[in-house]
């Protein structure tokens, strides 16, 4: 099956994001992948509410909302009323997971808990059948354009065994440094969703690149 492709607003033109937005709306992209930083969990700051209740008025396909802020649980209803229909806290951030992510299913939105290069999979094993999303974070948050570390691919194994063990029906999604590459590799190992930055949005050509994406079997 192919896989859903979110690409990552954080690469696009802020000067133009309405073009931007409107090149999304006319591809073959499924989702719209927005990257929340507060400065304080990762060493650098995007955007908010403001910005992402412009992008959710033009925007045709659903927001995947991606918080690398601290204390997530104070701001999930105000994301969810910004048009958020996906919100993914990272496990980092999360003293009581339970209660963050039952918070976001009641807000009306999917669920997604996000790990760090350095969290292991087997930390999600009380908690995988109460989420709607995985996001396995193939560099370390913070800035589009990284390198992919290639270690994700063990764990995308790792975390489809979860996943298929528990009879969980979590989707399995990978950020970070994603392209035309590794991500056959990451389909390969079981990854349902592509969130994808510089690769869509610094290519010559960003419709052709992601239904590339798109046609990976
Ligand atoms: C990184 C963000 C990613 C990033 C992806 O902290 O979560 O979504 O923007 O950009 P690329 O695909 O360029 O790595
Ligand atoms: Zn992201």
């Amino acid at each position: 099956m192919s896989p859903i492709i979110a690409p990552s607003l954080l690469s696009a033109d802020f000067l133009n994001l309405r073009t931007e937005i409107d090149m999304v709306n006319r591809s073959e992209a499924d989702w719209f992948h927005l990257d929340v930083m507060d400065g304080v969990f990762v060493p650098n700051i995007s955007f908010g509410f403001p910005v992402t209740e412009k992008i959710a008025q033009c925007a045709e396909k659903p927001l995947d909302v991606h918080l690398m802020i601290v204390d997530p649980d104070r701001y999930i209803e105000r994301f969810r009323k910004a048009g958020a229909d996906r919100i993914s806290v990272h496990y980092e951030t999360c003293n009581n997971l339970h209660r963050t992510v039952h918070a976001i299913r009641n807000s009306g939105a999917k669920a997604g808990v996000v790990l760090n290069p350095h969290t292991p999979v087997h930390l999600l094993s009380d908690i995988i059948r109460d989420v709607d999303l995985v996001l396995l974070m193939s560099v370390n948050p913070g800035f589009g354009g990284q390198k992919f570390i290639t270690h994700t691919y063990e764990k995308c194994r790792l975390l489809k065994e979860l996943i298929l063990s528990t009879g969980s029906d979590s989707l399995i999604e990978v950020d970070g440094g994603i392209d035309l590459e590794n991500a056959p590799k990451l389909v390969a190992a079981g990854v349902d969703v592509l969130v994808a930055g510089n690769t869509i949005f610094t290519a010559a050509d960003p419709m052709a690149t992601i239904r590339q994406l798109k046609q990976i079997a």
